[in-house]
């Protein structure tokens, strides 16, 4: 009975691995301590909420509390005399601390900059709850304020608020929210914005990127959906646009958008039952080249489950032209508060068309203003460009936060590959690319070269940037909260890519097996020639390269952290589920003792095992234990059939204890209760998360391995 209880688990285990893609493996870990790289950390006494206001070639401005820092991408060190300080001013402290505010809340976060020309710009900051901007000019080098203005609509309240802003033309477009409780969500430019509390407009809004496209501003974001029928309520991805010349509709609706549409964007895996990930957190910038042979313009974005369920996080892109495209098409509408949401049918559309861009929005007519203000709302949901998401991982540890891409990176195969590195909120930086991504947009090979704890403490990363410069070293800059911080985009010289197996394995565009100097060599991916270089081995697409000599390599200890290929649908070998382990404890470690002032919403997890490692180990012990009971069971009927005289109780007391000892000690009620309760059907984060269930999984791994 026990052993058809075995299978059931097994089974159910099975089907369940099946819904899910094979996540890819990191081929390469690197840890906290081995991570080189420049720090910034501005001021150490307080948490600075730092944010990337502006990039130019050699500096980037941060915005941060009461200050923005001009830094030097040579060494990540604040450029001497450039500091704009404003802080808020005593009375609107007082002010805010008489609202309730803390001595945190009661300061001036810096988080949005426009410039306006080479020696103008505009930047607005919470300002203590009352947000604020000033115009500023560079005279003599010195700043010189202007009049400032109202900050209201145009900056959040609080330093953490999902906002979004984009300055195009020399005007500031933002998505915020106009109340400091949260509510009055909008969309916004100089006295044009979305109708006030309509929730077929704007519904809980978290925005979470802008930029100017053709004639349009688009803007990403996720939010409760209206559609939705079924019971409960779902949150959806989302990209809205307005008409960079809308300027507001006739008579009553002049401080109205006349251009103002969303779409719904589907990231997710294809099936009878499609899985979602739903809630966009970020988006990449637009990035133009070859996919699958032909030209297109992409925008990567970072999707992930809610927050209450599995952790699943996914990279999609989408084609600039599939999101207008989708605009182009039908609408969507709910006939009366019951009815299900439809397509409207092409007559009933007036012209001209809703949502067009005009040269006078104000001489529109009524029936287009009004049909565009009650039908906002795309027909179809804009289709990931590749058939599935770029990347997707599950874990219990961690969630995808940002992505940027390093576009059209060319490898020695001639190919060109966006190069995707993708922070995550424990501090982790993935590198990852889609190795079909050049031949094909029908399938993809996900592949992550390369897992950096980049930061301590567990701390989220907030952003990303890619830095290359004239003379030096690509790098990577990390954003957090409290720390920027600058990384190679590779690392081809770790040991642990020391063979050259090993190192063809990382299918990292960056880096070749160098035959002549045995070693693991970066190869400059942009101006290089050298593809007919018979002396540089590297394979993007298998991770194999016959130079290596398989064979001979095959019978050396492999390095545990570089991994042979492993294809889809393959069961994950057990070393990788080592490495995250330890990576894990480290984690673990270092968050036993955070700074001072480590931002709220940092929270202390128990070291947990992602579902790799859990299903991996329980197949693992399950078939082991099979294995073991059934070779112990034979063995004793083989010796009790063959022995004249056995003595029953001491016999069977042997009996007892052998296969007790054989079993695996992992292999007990509790493991199978585990089996049965192991997530994705049963998403319960709690229990998932909860240490004492993990337990015998360790051990389990102990005597597996
Ligand atoms: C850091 O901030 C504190 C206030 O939080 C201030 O008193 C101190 O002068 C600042 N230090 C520097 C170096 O700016
Ligand atoms: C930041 O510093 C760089 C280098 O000194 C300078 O060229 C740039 O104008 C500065 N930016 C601002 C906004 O002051
Ligand atoms: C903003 O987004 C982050 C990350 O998705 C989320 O954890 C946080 O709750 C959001 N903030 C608000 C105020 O909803
Ligand atoms: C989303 O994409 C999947 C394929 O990945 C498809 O099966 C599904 O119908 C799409 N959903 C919507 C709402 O377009
Ligand atoms: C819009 O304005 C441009 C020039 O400003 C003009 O060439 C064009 O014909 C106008 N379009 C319409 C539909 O009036």
């Amino acid at each position: 009975m026990s052993v058809s209880l075995r299978i059931l688990a097994l089974i159910g285990l099975a089907a369940q691995n099946a819904a899910w893609p094979q996540d890819p493996v990191p081929r390469l870990h690197v840890k906290l301590r081995e991570v080189i790289g420049q720090r910034f950390l501005g001021n150490e006494s307080h948490v600075e909420h730092f944010k990337l206001l502006e990039r130019s070639t050699t500096s980037i401005l941060i915005g941060a509390r009461n200050a923005i820092y001009n830094i030097s991408l040579h060494d990540l060190t604040e450029i001497i005399d450039q500091r704009l300080q404003w802080p808020s001013s005593g009375a609107h402290r007082e002010l805010c601390y008489l609202k309730g505010g803390s001595e945190d809340d009661c300061q001036n976060y810096i988080r949005v900059f426009g410039r306006e020309g080479p020696d103008r710009f505009l930047i607005c900051g919470t300002n203590a709850f009352k947000p604020f901007c000033w115009p500023f000019q560079i005279k003599n080098g010195t700043y010189v304020k202007e009049n400032g203005m109202d900050g209201l609509g145009l900056c959040p309240y609080d330093p953490q608020h999902n906002s979004t802003a984009v300055f195009v033309d020399g005007q500031l477009y933002a998505a915020t929210v106009a109340y400091f409780s949260g509510g009055d969500p909008l969309i916004h430019r100089d006295g044009i914005r979305t109708e006030r509390s309509d929730l077929n407009q704007l519904n809980g809004p978290n925005f979470v990127s802008s930029f100017a496209y053709e004639d349009y501003v688009f803007f990403f974001y996720r939010e409760t959906a209206v559609e939705y029928m079924n019971c409960g309520k779902a949150v959806y991805s989302r990209v809205g646009r307005v008409c960079q010349h809308d300027k507001g509709g006739p008579h009553a609706f002049n401080d109205r958008w006349t251009s103002f549409l969303k779409a719904r964007l589907n990231c997710s895996i294809p099936d009878e039952y499609p899985f979602y990930f739903n809630e966009i957190q970020s988006t990449s910038d637009v990035t133009e080249g070859l996919y699958g042979g032909e030209r297109s313009r992409l925008v990567y974005g970072v999707f992930t489950t809610p927050v209450n369920s599995i952790g699943g996080s996914a990279v999609c892109a989408f084609n600039m032209s599939s999101i207008l495209e989708v605009f182009q098409g039908a609408f969507k509408e709910q006939e009366t508060i019951n009815s299900n949401w439809l397509r409207v049918l092409p007559e009933k559309v007036p012209l001209p068309r809703p949502g067009s861009c005009v040269n006078d929005s104000r001489t529109l007519p009524d029936v287009t203003v009004n049909f565009v203000k009650a039908h906002p709302l795309m027909d179809e949901a804009v289709q990931s460009h590749f058939a599935l998401p770029v990347i997707t991982k599950v874990s219990f540890n961690y969630r995808f936060t940002k992505v940027a891409v390093d576009p059209q990176v060319k490898a020695l195969d001639g190919k060109l590959y966006d190069i995707l590195y993708i922070g995550t909120d424990d501090g982790r930086v993935l590198k990852a690319l889609n190795t079909l991504a050049p031949d094909t947009t029908s399938d993809v090979g996900q592949v992550i070269v390369s897992d950096v704890q980049v930061l301590k403490h567990g701390q989220a990363v907030k952003d990303l940037l890619v830095v290359h410069l004239a003379g030096e070293a690509s790098k990577l800059v990390v954003f957090a909260d409290s720390e920027i911080r600058a990384v190679p985009l590779h690392h081809c010289d770790l040991p642990t890519a020391s063979t050259c197996m090993s190192c063809v394995a990382l299918q990292d565009p960056h880096c070749a097996w160098d035959a002549i100097t045995n070693r693991c060599v970066a190869v400059p991916t942009k101006l290089h020639d050298n593809a007919a270089d018979q002396t540089l081995f590297q394979d993007i697409v298998a991770g194999k390269h016959k130079g290596c000599g398989y064979e001979q390599e095959m019978a050396k200890p492999v390095l545990p952290a570089v991994l042979p290929e492993i294809g889809r649908g393959e069961l994950p070998d057990e070393r990788d589920n080592e490495i995250v382990i330890e990576l894990d404890r480290e984690n673990q470690y270092s968050r036993t003792q955070p700074r001072a002032n480590e931002p709220q919403g940092v929270i202390v997890t128990p070291v947990v095992y992602s579902a790799q490692t859990l299903t991996g180990a329980l197949i693992g012990t399950c078939f082991f234990s099979l294995l073991a009971g059934f070779a112990s069971g034979f063995w004793f009927s083989q010796r009790l059939r063959g022995t004249p005289y056995p003595d029953p109780p001491e016999q069977r007391q042997q009996l007892n204890r052998l296969t007790e000892s054989s079993e695996s000690p992992g292999f007990n009620n509790k493991s199978i209760n585990l089996v049965l309760n192991v997530p994705p059907k049963n998403p319960n984060g709690k229990n998932a998360n909860s240490s004492a269930e993990n337990k015998p999984v360790q051990k389990v791994k102990k005597t597996y391995i």
